[in-house]
């Protein structure tokens, strides 16, 4: 009698073709719950909570036909024809930040670090019951991919134009047409786009198979799937394949396609080049890749690099792979204890000291340039590779050290901070209440975007923002897009660093203490000192002559002001020599 039930069921499970999502779904919490405590233990409901609406997040930025099993009920079809210039089907996949571009080199990145991630502390989304979600935005960033992988030798790295972003404000019903496909291909290659896919696919390769670096870590998040494994891994070779022997040469993409450039002009190839190499080495047993990537890392002089890990610069990832793939499998030739030490001088000059990156007075990594856009990608980047890499580490005392660093600026994140905010939307009360985002603003008056509407439509639970600016200030504008946009990348670090407290925090993540009203206490005046604004910098009374304008700081005691005083001296020497060289 239950034999035609259960046929049904492992029929429509069958229909679904990947890890079924619950019923009911998961639907983020009103920001209050995040203003209270969970009962602790492990897996703690607060962490659980945030992988969630860090997952959420992405759904709102789907693009393309909609399923019926969106959970983001403000969102529609949109961008429907994209692909039809180039006689393909390019919709589907995501809408890269605020607004309306699909850009393949940083979603790439994004995917990379999330498979990478989920391989690694995987078993955090298994606990906070998220693995279908994590499933679902995996392949929906893949098979979009996979979609701009339209031939061998033929990647799609952009669908719109980016002037779109300065001409159109509005929601998701609007958005102007044309939308022209931007391509690679044999002759108009662009090796750093091309590996970088090629890393994803690989990576995401190895979650779905199951192919696990080492017993050091939780393990993968149970979404396991030996076709899909295959299907990626195929995509993976060819994308290596055609970055490492287009006809073309080698180059950057925006050599090939300058409209890339405008957002996401790239800097080189060759970490790209290493890091797909490694990741396909894994997952084809193949110890010449692993050679081949360490020569890359020769070749391309990348051990002279000490900067951010980003959609463009995978560097700072490469020693803590290498380290992995060779204590996992030291037939391949590799030196564990040699990438160990190198991967140390990389975040000693993080933890200890002695690297480009510095703390901002209230915590924050920072730096100069790289932060002072999305100024916490930087710092969530650092944490993230420190946490993985602490299994690995030499001493007891960096095991501490690392992590304990991490956290600190994982809690600044959530609220540790002067501004007393946790940058996610939805957090908590004081999270910021104006990303900009387009279609959660529900405004379309490009001139006034911060007023208009006064309120946003929508919340865009689970978003990680830009930051704050290098004076740890927070300003929540719309129009201030280096602290306040969204975007695929920023969320990214996040999510393996949620899911790894999933599996070993009891406390609740650092917001639930903040109270209602923190934020509008501490909300500063006058204007931000960014990319954006440099009205808030202050910078051309410290440039000349040291001297500080104190009247554009309020509200501070005099103690605070003195220990400012050789803070902004160092930083004013810091611009200067920016300048200089
Ligand atoms: C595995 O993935 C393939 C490709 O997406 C899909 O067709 C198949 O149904 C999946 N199998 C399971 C058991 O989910
Ligand atoms: C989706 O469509 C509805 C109905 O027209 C509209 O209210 C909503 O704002 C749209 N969403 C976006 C993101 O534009
Ligand atoms: C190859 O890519 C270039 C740069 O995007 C483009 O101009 C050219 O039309 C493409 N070639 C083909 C055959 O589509
Ligand atoms: C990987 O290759 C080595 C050497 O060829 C072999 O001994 C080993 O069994 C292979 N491992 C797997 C998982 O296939
Ligand atoms: C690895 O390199 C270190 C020096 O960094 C050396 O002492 C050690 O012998 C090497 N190990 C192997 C297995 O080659
Ligand atoms: C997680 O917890 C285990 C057991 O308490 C510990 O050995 C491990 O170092 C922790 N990992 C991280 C990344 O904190």
């Amino acid at each position: 009698m239950w034999a035609p039930l259960v046929l049904l069921v492992l029929a429509s499970w069958q229909a679904f073709a990947q890890v079924p999502l619950p019923e009911p779904p998961f639907l983020p919490q009103n920001a209050s719950a995040g203003a209270s405590a969970s009962s602790g233990g492990i897996p703690n409901s607060q962490w659980s909570s945030m992988l969630g609406n860090l997952l959420y997040f992405y759904e709102a930025q789907r693009s393309g036909k909609l399923p019926s099993t969106n959970r983001v009920k403000w969102r529609n079809d949109s961008a429907l024809t994209d692909g039809q210039d180039v006689k393909l089907d390019l919709t589907g996949g995501y809408y890269d930040a605020g607004d309306f571009i699909k850009c393949t080199f940083p979603l790439s990145f994004t995917v990379m670090s999330i498979c990478w991630g989920a391989t690694d502390f995987g078993k955090g989304y298994d606990l906070a019951n998220q693995t279908p979600y994590l499933d679902d935005m995996l392949r929906w960033s893949l098979d979009w991919l996979m979609k701009a992988h339209a031939a061998n030798n033929t990647l799609f790295v952009q669908v719109a134009h980016d002037e779109l972003d300065n001409t159109y404000w509005g929601g998701d019903r609007g958005i102007p047409l044309p939308r022209p496909s931007y391509q690679i291909n044999d002759t108009s290659p662009g090796t750093d786009a091309a590996a970088g896919a090629a890393a994803a696919f690989a990576a995401c390769s190895n979650l779905y198979a199951n192919r696990v670096f080492s017993n050091s870590y939780s393990g993968p998040a149970t979404l396991q799937n030996a076709t899909y494994a295959a299907t990626l891994l195929k995509h993976a070779e060819q994308l290596f394949t055609f970055a490492t022997s287009a006809s073309g040469g080698q180059t950057v993409y925006q050599h090939s396609v300058p409209e890339a450039g405008v957002a996401y002009a790239s800097s080189g190839y060759g970490d790209e080049l290493a890091i797909a190499a490694l990741f396909l080495s894994w997952a084809t047993n193949s110890s010449s890749l692993y050679q081949q990537a360490q020569g890359y890392w020769q070749q391309y002089d990348l051990g002279s690099y000490n900067g951010v890990f980003n959609w463009d610069f995978k560097t700072p990832g490469l020693p803590v792979l290498f380290a992995q793939i060779a204590q996992a499998n030291p037939s391949f030739g590799g030196n564990a204890s040699t990438w160990q030490a190198v991967a140390e001088k990389y975040f000693d000059g993080i933890v200890y000291g002695g690297g480009p990156g510095y703390q901002t007075h209230g915590g924050l990594l920072y730096y100069d340039g790289d932060s002072d856009d999305a100024s916490l990608n930087p710092s969530l980047n650092a944490a993230m590779l420190l946490t993985r890499y602490v299994p690995l580490a030499s001493t007891q005392s960096r095991r501490n050290d690392y992590l304990n660093y991490a956290k600190a600026q994982v809690n600044y994140a959530l609220g540790n901070n002067p501004m007393q905010a946790p940058y996610i939307v939805g957090a908590n009360p004081n999270s910021p209440q104006n990303p900009h985002s387009a279609m959660a603003s529900g405004g379309n008056d490009i001139s006034n975007i911060n007023t208009s509407p006064p309120q946003e439509a929508y919340v865009l639970y689970g978003a990680v923002v830009g930051g704050p600016d290098k004076y740890d200030r927070f300003f929540d504008l719309r129009d201030d897009w280096p602290e306040t946009e969204v975007a695929l990348d920023y969320n990214a670090p996040m999510l393996t660093l949620a899911a790894m407290h999933v599996l070993n925090d009891t406390a609740d993540p650092f917001y639930t203490l903040l109270k209602a009203g923190t934020y509008d206490s501490k909300k500063p005046q006058g204007m931000p000192c960014d990319e954006a604004h440099t009205e808030g910098c202050g910078g051309p009374q410290l440039n000349q002559g040291g001297k500080i304008a104190l009247g554009v700081i309020p509200g501070l005691t005099g103690v605070a002001i003195f220990s400012l005083i050789g803070w902004w001296g160092m930083i004013s020497l810091r611009r200067e020599h920016d300048l200089l060289y």
